[in-house]
């Protein structure tokens, strides 16, 4: 089918108390295992890309990838800007056609976040395309973007006040998660999930949630989280499939054989964040 914004499916996710996994992909390989892992869940999906795999191809390629893949399919995709990190991107991923926009703002201060935020929100209310926001910031590197340790967490006040602001359509929350591998077992901070809840009636996402432990994914979908971001994993699940493949038969020449492995990994990898989630047999 054709692509579908965000909006409706997260409504729903709310409702429905689960949450839809967005994950981030790089290639061809990766667009059809997500897809196919959704299709073969009955799972709806958000495929997402950051500003420097928009940089590896444009976001041309990507969205003819992503839609090709949708057209084959019977479950809702979508299109997403993952760490959208101006204005003028946000602009061009909406005339390119994605389907959903994130700005992340939360490395300006509060004021200028909500400023820019909301020329984004005002710019893709025409188009009916929905807008997700940051606010605190998530630690670790996504991108080029630097999270850095120690950063605030997300402030309840601050979140009802930056929404009602800008009129953002869904908030990133900075929960203690963090992108990129963790080096412990990373602690997040449920009773700030649950004050920002209570004040903040928009679907809330949690990014960074590639090695955040089973149970802490749940209980934050149970306090409130409907959008649950996963992007190293499935790097790592793609390239180690690549790599095993490579290390038993090193003449291999054809990329279609090792890729097809990875391509299997990362299948079977996002089946297990569906079911996570609780989105299977949501479509
Ligand atoms: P991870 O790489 O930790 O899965 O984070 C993904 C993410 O939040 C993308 O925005």
């Amino acid at each position: 089918m054709p692509l579908v914004t965000t909006k409706e499916m997260l409504t729903r996710a709310q409702a429905g108390h689960y949450a839809v996994g967005a994950f981030n992909v790089e290639n061809l390989e990766m667009v059809m295992a997500v897809v196919q892992a959704a299709e073969e869940s009955r799972a709806p999906v958000i495929l997402q890309t950051t500003p420097s795999t928009v940089k590896y191809a444009g976001l041309d390629y990507y969205l003819a990838m992503v839609q090709t893949a949708a057209a084959r399919a019977s479950v809702p995709v979508a299109m997403h800007l993952d760490h959208g990190d101006s204005f003028d991107l946000a602009m061009q991923a909406l005339r390119t056609g994605y389907t959903s926009i994130m700005i992340d703002g939360s490395h300006h201060s509060f004021q200028e976040n909500i400023n820019l935020t909301r020329r984004v929100v005002d710019a893709c209310a025409p188009s009916n395309i929905p807008v997700e926001a940051e606010l605190g910031k998530v630690g670790g590197k996504e991108d080029d973007l630097e999270g850095g340790d120690g950063n605030p967490f997300t402030d309840p006040q601050q979140a009802a006040e930056f929404v009602q602001e800008t009129q953002v359509d869904s908030l990133a929350v900075a929960i203690g998660t963090a992108h990129g591998l963790y080096k412990g077992v990373p602690k997040l901070d449920f009773e700030r999930l649950s004050a920002i809840r209570q004040l903040v009636t928009i679907p809330l996402v949690l990014h960074g949630a590639s090695g955040v432990p089973d149970e802490a994914v749940q209980e934050s979908i149970r306090r409130g989280i409907c959008k649950v971001n996963f992007a190293t994993e499935l790097r790592i699940a793609f390239s180690n499939g690549v790599k095993q493949y490579l290390a038993e038969d090193p003449d291999v020449f054809d990329p279609k054989k090792y890729s097809k492995v990875g391509r299997a990994n990362v299948v079977a990898l996002v089946k297990e964040k569906i079911a996570l989630c609780g989105s299977a047999n949501q479509a």
